[in-house]
């Protein structure tokens, strides 16, 4: 070709490439007119409080996501706009302190999207994940034997049995000098615990001294997967090649948690065949009682699956942060720690008197638990629910059907307004509790989707943090900072640093 020919084609393909940018750009520029305009005169929530950058689009809300800092987000904006601030468009934080009952009392407020993009796996939703109040309701009939007090009170050998192990560990970590990694040996207990009192697993993690057990890895993997999934709903449509090694290795993990949950699921078949448990008190067994006594009702292999995935996510990290949490809580509070200790010790003279009813039978005990719950929320972000048709008025405003209201246990249990000196950590506030101090303590959400398994959750927390101060002391590391403690909100909360070192010394 002539080169007078080559400049032509050259001249013209760049005039088309500058057009071609400039259409994506007015195209851009029209949209989000198009948002401005929508969100300042046409939007159904355009008055309700936040900043026009938010009401129009959910970039900042987004972002604080995938910063892990979507709590702290919310609560600066309620600082600059009040108790209903809309953080992203459609999508409001409440923190009114008379809003809990409307937003979680009744089933029409069905929970959002971010639940199934969150937590279904493999295409079915779990109780947790389930956004339809019809399922809903038959995945928690089908759950509640698992949690009567009978049931607890017959699991309760199972929890000793690992919580005991953890206490060798406690010895031997003190016998060579060393503090304690808190939050990981913390999470392989409580993994072991609700992996055994879940499907009858074996997890031996504790023995094992494994840290970074591949098990846990995998389950990181899949919880940070999850919430990929909620900012970018069509990711999993979107091959590996173009996503980069790190998301394509969270999707696979989500893949190998599924399949230790198959595992587990056949293992349980298998030991039931053979008769090695009869006597069975885990959550799985109640399930398949629930179905074998109500056919309609009864869960399929998948769902079977997909329960005891939910078991894992629901109920491992959560009782693992609030431990770790409230041992450090103790290591700063030592008035405390010692008050606790000498409870437990005129209750349980000899460390052999350990069991549910001594523990249960001390109120300092349930009362610093609950400061515990109070102080560190294991779910510290916003819960989301839809509005129903018709609206709603939270808050002195009208909020339209269809949009969506949160409200986040990190905010409202710390409210100053109920309870006094919000920050400290005091468990005698527990002695006498208002009923405003009640109805704002949203650890474990409230209402017909609260947490079904709370009962569980309290009294393995009990019996941790009662056995472990009933024989150790806990001192804090010099490394264990606050900035190393600084809640991130991965809708699940957890230190910012995994390395939480604390030291234990065994009291005579
Ligand atoms: C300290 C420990 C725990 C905390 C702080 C906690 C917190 C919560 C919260 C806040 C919710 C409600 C979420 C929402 O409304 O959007 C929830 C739901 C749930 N939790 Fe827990 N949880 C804990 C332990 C457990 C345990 C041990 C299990 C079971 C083994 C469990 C199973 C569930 C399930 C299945 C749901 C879904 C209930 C429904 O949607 O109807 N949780 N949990």
């Amino acid at each position: 070709m002539a080169s007078g020919q080559s400049s032509f084609v050259q001249k013209h393909l760049t005039l088309i490439m500058a057009n071609k940018l400039a259409t994506v750009a007015v195209v851009l520029v029209g949209y989000m007119v198009a948002k401005l305009v929508y969100a300042v005169f046409l939007s159904p929530t355009k008055h309700i409080p936040g900043s026009l950058l938010d009401k129009t689009i959910g970039v900042r809300s987004g972002l604080s996501v995938l910063r892990g800092n979507k709590m702290h987000f919310a609560a600066d904006q309620h600082r600059q706009y009040g108790p209903l601030v809309e953080i992203s468009p459609g999508v409001m934080s409440c923190n009114s302190t008379t809003a809990a009952k409307t937003v979680y009392g009744s089933h029409q407020w069905r929970k959002s999207h971010f639940y199934s993009d969150f937590a279904d796996f493999n295409g079915v939703s779990s109780l947790f994940s389930e956004v339809k109040p019809e399922r809903a309701q038959i995945l928690r009939r089908a759950f509640l034997p698992a949690f009567s007090r009978a049931n607890l009170v017959a699991m309760a050998p199972n929890i000793f049995n690992h919580i005991h192990k953890f206490l060798d560990k406690l010895d031997e970590f003190e016998r060579a000098g060393k503090p304690l990694e808190a939050y990981k040996w913390t999470r392989y207990l409580t993994f072991e615990v609700v992996t055994d009192v879940g499907f009858g697993g074996e997890y031996d993690m504790i023995s094992s001294g494994e840290l970074n057990h591949p098990f846990v890895m995998d389950f990181d993997g899949s919880s940070s997967w999850g919430l990929v999934k909620t900012v970018f709903p069509f990711a999993s449509m979107v091959p590996d090649w173009m996503m980069g090694k790190k998301l394509a290795d969270w999707r696979a993990s989500e893949l190998r948690t599924l399949k230790h949950a198959q595992g587990g699921l056949s293992q349980w078949r298998h030991h039931k065949q053979v008769g090695k448990t009869a006597n069975r008190v885990d959550i799985l067994q109640r399930l398949i009682e629930h179905g074998e006594k109500n056919p309609k009702e009864k869960l399929s292999e998948q769902e079977l699956e997909t329960e005891i995935m939910e078991i894992m996510l629901a109920g491992g990290d959560t009782t693992a942060t609030t431990v770790t949490y409230g041992l450090y809580e103790l290591a700063l509070n030592q008035d405390v720690q010692e008050k606790l200790r000498a409870c437990l010790r005129a209750e349980m003279p000899d460390s052999a008197d350990v069991t549910l009813k001594h523990l249960e039978a001390v109120p300092y005990l349930d009362w610093t638990v609950k400061e515990m719950l109070r102080t560190h929320p294991t779910l510290p972000s916003l819960l989301e629910r839809v509005v129903p048709a018709g609206g709603a008025q939270i808050a002195g405003y009208h909020v339209p059907g269809g949009s969506v209201v949160g409200m986040s246990a990190w905010s409202m249990n710390k409210s100053p307004k109920v309870f006094s000196d919000p920050l400290a950590f005091q468990p005698e506030r527990w002695e006498k509790p208002t009923p405003e101090m009640a109805a704002n303590m949203l650890t474990f959400s409230t209402g017909p989707r609260g947490c079904v398994g709370q009962n569980l959750a309290i009294v393995q927390t009990r019996i941790h943090i009662g056995t472990i101060l009933r024989n150790f002391t806990v001192k804090l590391h010099p490394e264990t900072t606050p900035e190393i403690m600084r809640t991130v909100d991965n809708f699940q909360g957890k230190p910012a640093q995994d390395r939480v070192l604390l030291y234990f010394r065994r009291t005579p």
